[in-house]
């Protein structure tokens, strides 16, 4: 694949060989020696000198923005910011997604782009498309629709603490209507075998039939619930996302689903609690010192999946 749009262009093998390259980022930033870890940096930053990476954010963003950002500048390519692009990029006098998508490819390699529109980086990927050279396009989020990078991440940190993707209790819970990492991780988890899925939020909240759709075509077990509690002492994982306020029509709707102190007593030792953050009330803060949170384990992984990603795309022309 040539842009990074969506958790579908993603199967099994393809998913091996992004982890197996973030493996070994990782590793050479994670050496037990320091002056390992210093001598990896340094040949790292000479990998892509001379190319550019753009990110074009017009909604907020803190860690998918700063890790692509950092991520870019450790292979060496240099990084172009419009972190508000929705006041400060051409959109304000009128521009179309699609012509600034035109403009700004000709002067990146890689297009990182989060936007509010659902397919915006559909749009954007065909607008690059029509060029000679157009930049690849990663999505970094799209409305309420997809987040593949996240995905990634979210299912790396699950394989780097269970050491499988098959065979696991996985709840996702929260805002899944208008959660964008739910919709893409739930799909990239029913790629493996014999995983089975709790998502969990009120009626108004829950997931879309698109997507469960993807599960039943793939026959990936999933039950629906407002339950916390009942699902909790089996499961493997803990997906917990907040409520998307920016997203909501209905501005009364609340998420009344919090983990606390309670819900740790009632889950596994080997459970893992993940968050993409960021969160809410919907995490008590003293839950992260509870040796399954792993939420900030998230953030740091991020940073090597999206190494991987530039990479290879800076590489080969492809993932
Ligand atoms: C998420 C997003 O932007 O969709 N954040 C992130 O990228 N880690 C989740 C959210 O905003 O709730």
């Amino acid at each position: 694949m040539r842009h990074i749009v969506e958790a579908g262009q993603f199967n099994t093998q393809k998913i091996r060989e992004v982890f197996d390259e973030a493996d070994a980022m990782r590793a050479k930033f994670e050496s037990e020696i320091p002056a390992h870890n210093r001598e990896n940096r340094r040949n790292l930053a000479l990998r892509h000198l001379g190319m550019n990476v753009i990110n074009q954010f017009y909604e907020a963003s803190t860690r998918t923005r700063m890790s692509f950002g950092t991520a870019a500048r450790a292979l060496g390519a240099s990084v172009e910011h419009t972190e508000a692009a929705k006041l400060f990029s051409s959109s304000v006098k009128g521009e179309t997604l699609s012509d600034t998508i035109k403009t700004v490819s000709q002067y990146a390699d890689i297009v990182v782009l989060r936007h509010k529109d659902d397919d915006s980086s559909i749009v954007a990927a065909e607008a690059s498309d029509s060029l000679p050279n157009g930049a690849h396009i990663i999505n970094a989020g799209s409305g309420k629709n997809e987040h593949p990078t996240q995905a990634l991440l979210d299912l790396y940190t699950i394989r780097a603490e269970h050491d499988r993707l098959d065979n696991l209790d996985i709840i996702i819970g929260g805002d899944l209507k208008h959660g964008r990492t739910a919709r893409s991780l739930a799909q990239l988890v029913s790629l493996y075998n014999d995983n089975r899925i709790t998502f969990i939020s009120t009626d108004e909240l829950q997931m879309e039939d698109d997507i469960l759709d993807v599960l039943r075509a793939r026959g990936i077990e999933y039950t629906m619930t407002d339950d916390l509690h009942a699902t909790l002492p089996s499961a493997d994982v803990i997906y917990w996302t907040r409520l998307q306020e920016e997203r909501l029509e209905n501005k009364a709707l609340r998420s009344h689903f919090t983990i606390g102190d309670a819900e740790l007593e009632m889950m596994q030792p080997n459970a893992i609690i993940m968050h993409p953050l960021p969160r809410n009330h919907e995490i008590a803060a003293s839950v992260d010192t509870d040796p399954r949170a792993k939420y900030w384990d998230q953030v740091r992984y991020g940073k090597y999946i999206r190494m991987a990603l530039i990479d290879k795309l800076l590489s080969h022309g492809e993932i």
